[in-house]
């Protein structure tokens, strides 16, 4: 074990874009468990578009990180002390931690993963810890989608999209994903059977949409706002749900950002769009964590993790989340 504790903290709240400046890492002591705490090395830590939103004082469903504090993180890690009766040195944790290398936790916050028979440690918490709790919750919970109808998922080759597309398709769902590489569209339709995908970086997605959902939208799982969600609400079907799991597209605005121009069809189509938070479900997480372990030991559902290594690449890995310059659940390995 190192002396040494390599810390994020949060420096600046970002405007845009997450500048070099917004973070810095720091060299610090390993903290010393409490009574009741124990201590753990991370292992793998979750890159997330909410991280982006951490760190600004908007309105949000947590306070913002403060100023100078640790960067706040879903993190995976293995305990190397313990003062807590039920952790032990080389127990295997998850939980809500931050951007450092040691760090000290307690049941409040971090719980022993839960890792299915052939998979691994970087799947499970990949999976498990937030992405497959909220595409199950977000699409079965709020939408109930039904066979035969027609679910519209956009960043359908992230780590949510990915799985939400899979869930539709395993509910007998007509599958449609938008992406933005011919490369993604090609990889959630040949190796993830989605039924169609739209590169919407170069297709007018409007036009797109009628061709890949003839009969219309019945569920529109909206990652992303903005544009594509506009473009949705013009054709969802009488009755139809828009799960609004997250906004990507609207998180680096640096001024006001527009209201749906095609809102009205809210009101004309009857449609429900609801809004989630997957921390709401928490008390539900073991019935996800089975129903997609089944579904990955059937090899009915894929994962992806795009893993990247080393504590000082956490903040240029993630801007890839705003790039798309990755494909599947972005994650760092840190020792
Ligand atoms: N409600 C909840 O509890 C909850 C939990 C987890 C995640 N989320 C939300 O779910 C969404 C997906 O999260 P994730 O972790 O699965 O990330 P992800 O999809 O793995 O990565 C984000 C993807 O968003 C796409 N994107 C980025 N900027 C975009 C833009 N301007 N317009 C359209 N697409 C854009 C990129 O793909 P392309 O290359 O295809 O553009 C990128 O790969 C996020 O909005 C996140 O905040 C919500």
């Amino acid at each position: 074990m190192s002396d040494v504790n390599q810390v994020w903290r949060l420096r600046k709240r970002p405007v845009g874009e997450i500048a070099d400046d917004v973070l810095s890492l720091e060299k610090e002591t390993v903290p010393e468990p409490a009574e009741g705490q124990f201590l753990f090395r991370m292992n793998y830590l979750s890159l997330d578009p909410t991280n982006r939103i951490w760190m600004s004082d908007m309105d949000q469903y947590m306070p913002p990180v403060a100023l100078n504090d640790p960067m706040r993180g879903v993190v995976c890690g293995t305990v190397v002390k313990s003062r807590h009766p039920d952790f032990a040195a080389g127990d295997v944790v998850s939980g809500l931690g931050v951007w450092a290398d040691y760090q000290l936790g307690t049941p409040a916050t971090m719980g022993k993963m839960q890792t299915p028979p052939g998979v691994s440690v970087a799947d499970a918490f990949g999976l498990f810890a937030v992405v497959g709790p909220t595409a199950y919750f977000g699409l079965l919970d709020l939408s109930e989608p039904k066979a035969g109808e027609t679910v519209v998922v956009s960043a359908a080759a992230g780590a949510v999209g990915s799985i939400v597309g899979q869930i539709a398709r395993i509910k007998g769902c007509r599958a449609v994903g938008l992406a933005g590489t011919n490369a993604k569209c090609k990889w959630i339709v040949e190796e993830l059977g989605f039924d169609a995908a739209i590169n919407y970086k170069k297709e007018n997605v409007a036009e797109a949409l009628k061709r890949a959902c003839p009969k219309g939208i019945d569920v529109y799982f909206d990652n992303v706002g903005g544009d594509i969600l506009d473009a949705c609400f013009k054709q969802m079907n009488l009755g139809g749900r828009i799960p609004t799991c997250g906004l990507i597209s609207q998180y680096n605005a640096t001024g006001e950002v527009p209201g749906p121009r095609n809102y009205p069809m809210i009101l004309m189509q009857r449609l429900k769009v609801q809004g989630f938070i997957v921390l709401d479900f928490a008390h539900r997480y073991p019935e996800a964590i089975m129903a997609l372990g089944q579904w990955m030991q059937e090899g009915k559902l894929k994962f992806k993790v795009d893993m990247y290594e080393g504590m000082e690449s956490a903040v240029k890995t993630l801007r890839r989340l705003y790039t798309g310059d990755h494909t599947g659940k972005l994650m760092l390995h840190v020792g």
